[in-house]
């Protein structure tokens, strides 16, 4: 398993790298598979608003590219003295990955502000067992 630390410093780095000139707000987000590899992704803008894609998204991208499909963990970091929750959008893609006991981590750049589950940010979820189980 990769420690806090670790991802907490993956968000970090790659939150430096985000694309966003128009919000000025920059995220990153680090996920760990359940055998300790870490993926990160940041957010990224486009002069046509709506096709920027959040930090999250960039993340499960690269982890899917890599071959993995497990979260065991995840580190999301926005900036502001706000905690920056993953929007509705981004719960429902670390959804698809993720437990209902994942853990779901807000930092700030001084640290780890709170820790949720999935099933907190994301309770009564829609996910792949509604489509298989019928
Ligand atoms: N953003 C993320 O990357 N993840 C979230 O969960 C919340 C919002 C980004 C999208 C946009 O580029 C900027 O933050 C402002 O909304």
């Amino acid at each position: 398993m990769a420690s806090l630390d670790t991802l907490f410093e993956a968000a970090k780095s790659i939150q430096a790298k985000a694309y966003a000139p128009y919000s000025r707000f920059k995220v990153g987000a680090a996920i760990a598979t359940p055998d300790g590899r870490i993926f990160a992704g940041c957010n990224v803008e486009n002069a046509a608003y709506p096709v920027g894609s959040c930090a999250e998204a960039g993340a499960i991208s690269a982890m899917i590219a890599a071959g993995e499909s497990r979260i065991a963990e995840i580190v999301v970091m926005g900036e502001g003295e706000h905690l920056v929750t993953p929007c509705g959008g981004c719960r429902q893609r670390i959804r698809e990955f993720a437990a209902p006991d994942t853990p779901i981590h807000i930092a700030g750049p001084e640290g780890i502000r709170k820790r949720f589950t999935l099933d907190e940010l994301l309770p009564f979820s829609f996910g792949p067992d509604n489509l298989t189980d019928r």
